[in-house]
């Protein structure tokens, strides 16, 4: 009785440390994390950000349905505007937006790596980004270079809306598996 009482207190104590161990939070175990902070410069001289096209309606929709930008965007090491901080990559592709009812966007873009320790790779991220969520999160669907047959997440949080300088500031949080 006492011998299967202990195999059942110690199969218990196994299984919740094998519990502990799921983090829960996004499954990250085994992942390279990557930080970068992606400038998206809509106004002044040279802006980064541009949109290409609209629907006739999308001037009248309140979340701007409709509309796609372009975007060459700094990625930078830093928080810091980008013309402060040191180069990592860009941000290239578009961003829709995608939602008749809040402000949510299609991402639809690569981050090419230029310095670094990943300079010379990229990482194809593609997810919706409901801009007014404090985090949001995206799919990281492919890569090249080191990131060759990439998978992984993107958590994205903004540090400045932009409102006033034109340069929406949003740190990524990249969880790669490669
Ligand atoms: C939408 O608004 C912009 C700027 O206010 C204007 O340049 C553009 O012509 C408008 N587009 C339509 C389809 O009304
Ligand atoms: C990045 O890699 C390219 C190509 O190998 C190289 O020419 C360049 O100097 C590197 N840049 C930095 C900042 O390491």
């Amino acid at each position: 009785m006492a011998k299967a009482a202990l195999q059942l207190l110690l199969l218990l104590c196994v299984a919740a440390v094998a519990w502990a161990a799921d983090d829960g939070g996004g499954g990250s175990a085994g992942m390279t994390k990557i930080k970068v902070y992606w400038h998206d410069v809509v106004a002044g001289p040279n802006p980064t950000a541009i949109r290409v096209a609209q629907a006739a309606s999308t001037n009248a929709s309140s979340t701007y349905f409709g509309a796609v930008v372009a975007i060459d965007d700094p990625l930078t090491s830093s928080p810091a505007a980008a013309a402060a901080g040191e180069l990592v990559g860009r941000a290239q592709g578009t961003y829709t937006f995608a939602d008749q009812r809040v402000i949510g966007l299609l991402m639809d873009m690569n981050f090419v790596f230029t310095a670094g320790d990943h300079n010379g790779s990229s990482l194809a991220i593609m997810g919706r980004n409901e801009v007014m969520s404090p985090v949001r999160e995206m799919s990281i669907v492919g890569g090249s270079g080191k990131f060759r047959m990439a998978r992984g997440y993107a958590e994205a949080r903004t540090v400045d809306s932009g409102f006033k300088s034109g340069e929406t500031i949003v740190e990524y949080t990249l969880f790669v598996k490669a």
